[in-house]
């Protein structure tokens, strides 16, 4: 029987931790929902007791989603419980990840405790736990610095206690494949009543091994990979999720006893969604969703692959849905080949109003645009999950600029309602923006971060903008899209504004 590898996907939770990134809860709600689409076995959804928006948020992907198993993290201490417990309590499939640290240095530095009373903390939360829920997983932060003896005994008292998962992270991401399938081993061979329980592995990449030592722990026994949409998280990040599923079905010599749920063909439009709602872009180079991975430049490779695809490529960008030939929507399009071409992205838990909206914001794309691409669709569907009802609307703008003289703005915006026309001048027609906007607000920001990327190739791209502002040590993302840039900016601008009005 073929043993299936349970994909527990952490980026709304590890992946949110990654610097800069910083969701709304109808953000997160629409990442949980494509991971859904995707064949995710678990979310997790966030960190309930971390702050009443992180609660909020994991209570309501709890309220709203159907298939997969929705958890939220938990220290090992009982207010954090209790937090989870009602957070993912109207769950379909509720789960409790409570953790606690059992490494030497997290013992005497961090914690100052002793292992006894580790043993005994391990036994009281996961118990307590339990008394909420079920489903109950247990990590050991640090497993993979602790000693395994002591591993041992602490994944023992989980599994009394009732814990179910019982997972071992490489929190700093310092092992390397070999070791990481020698502790998988060894815990499977001393860890009384381990048989009853999923063995789950969350690595890190900071040696750039979170993948292979993933890999290496299925090969020992684990039955559980924790891992993020284009590998987010915490300073290097975690496994990324796309390279673990494509192994696992690309080397179907190595694994053919594995299976995942994920839907392959899901993997690029998520992979996209997540990188437009959280502005980290992959790099070009990214396995499996980078812009290059692919693209063949070479002559002799262009030759192989026109012959026979297998020349050069291990699997095709189709079975990942990148579909360079997939129908392209244009302004005759209507809706119900619109409605089908968000089906095949993964995209059918947009709701009827919804589509509707989109509808309307996609016939206006493609009456400035020649073709609407895949990658306008996602971006479509970003921009409308990332939209916020916030004071400060943009009506128009203009820009002017004279021979030897700065460039100047005149933005019209609504601010509560009321409408205000403002000009300033600026170092380009960007900055002469902001500085409109700003007399408009009677407010200024510093601007902390903006980026500019085209989000298909051509002249009549649409380009995506995020900016960071800052105000009083908060820091506020902001996105706009526009198929001209200035306006793609000015949208960022008041986008970042109305979150920080807003909070
Ligand atoms: O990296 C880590 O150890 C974690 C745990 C909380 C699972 O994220
Ligand atoms: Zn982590």
């Amino acid at each position: 029987m073929k043993k299936h590898i349970k994909i527990f996907d952490t980026t709304l939770r590890d992946g949110e931790q990654t610097p800069r990134v910083n969701l709304n809860t109808q953000e997160k709600l629409r990442i949980a929902k494509q991971l859904e689409s995707l064949g995710v076995d678990v979310i997790e959804a966030g960190f309930a007791v971390a702050s009443p928006g992180d609660f909020e948020s994991v209570k309501l992907i709890a309220e709203n989603i159907e298939k997969s198993t929705v958890t939220s993290l938990a220290r090992a201490v009982k207010k954090d419980i209790e937090v989870a417990a009602e957070a993912v309590k109207n769950a379909k499939k509720p789960r409790i990840h409570t953790f606690i640290a059992t490494s030497p240095i997290h013992r005497e530095y961090k914690l100052k405790m002793t292992k006894e009373q580790i043993l005994d903390r391990v036994k009281e939360m996961v118990s307590y736990a339990k008394s909420f829920i079920d489903d109950i997983e247990f990590s050991s932060e640090d497993a993979t610095r602790t000693e395994k003896e002591f591993l041992v005994e602490v994944y023992e008292i989980a599994i009394k206690a009732g814990a179910t998962t019982l997972n071992v992270p490489d929190t700093v991401g310092y092992r390397t494949p070999n070791e990481m399938f020698e502790l998988i081993t060894y815990l499977k061979n001393n860890v009384k009543g381990i048989e009853n329980v999923d063995i789950s592995v969350h690595c890190h990449d900071d040696l750039g091994l979170s993948v292979a030592n993933s890999v290496a722990a299925i090969q020992a026994g684990a039955t559980q990979i924790e891992c993020t949409i284009n590998g987010l998280g915490e300073r290097a990040g975690n496994t990324s999720l796309e390279e673990i599923a494509m192994i696992l079905k690309t080397r179907k010599d190595l694994f053919e006893e594995y299976y995942t749920n994920i839907d392959s063909k899901q993997i690029y439009p998520t992979s996209k969604l997540v990188s437009l709602l959280t502005g980290v872009s992959t790099q070009p180079n990214k396995a499996i969703v980078g812009a290059n991975a692919f693209a063949h430049e070479s002559g002799i490779h262009q030759h192989g692959v026109l012959a026979n695809p297998e020349t050069y490529e291990i699997m095709s960008p189709e079975s990942v849905g990148r579909n360079p030939d997939s129908l392209v929507l244009g302004k005759h399009s209507g809706k119900h080949a619109f409605v089908q071409k968000l089906e095949s992205l993964g995209f059918n838990h947009v709701g009827s109003d919804r589509v509707e909206e989109l509808f309307a914001q996609f016939k206006k794309l493609a009456d400035k645009k020649k073709y609407v691409l895949d990658e306008d669709i996602i971006a479509l569907v970003a921009g409308e999950a990332a939209k916020i009802e916030g004071r400060i609307k943009l009506a128009h703008f203009e820009i002017s600029r004279q021979e030897g003289k700065k460039p100047k703005a005149t933005v019209t915006i609504e601010l509560d309602g009321e409408k205000l026309i403002k000009e300033a001048l600026g170092d380009g027609p960007v900055d002469a923006a902001y500085n409109a906007v700003n007399l408009a607000v009677s407010d200024t920001f510093v601007l902390e971060e903006y980026k500019l990327e085209a989000i298909t190739g051509d002249t009549d791209a649409q380009a995506q903008v995020v900016v960071i502002i800052e105000k009083n040590g908060n820091r506020f993302i902001g996105r706009g899209q526009s198929t001209d840039v200035v306006e793609a900016s000015i949208k960022a601008y008041i986008n970042g504004i109305n979150r920080l009005y807003s909070n």
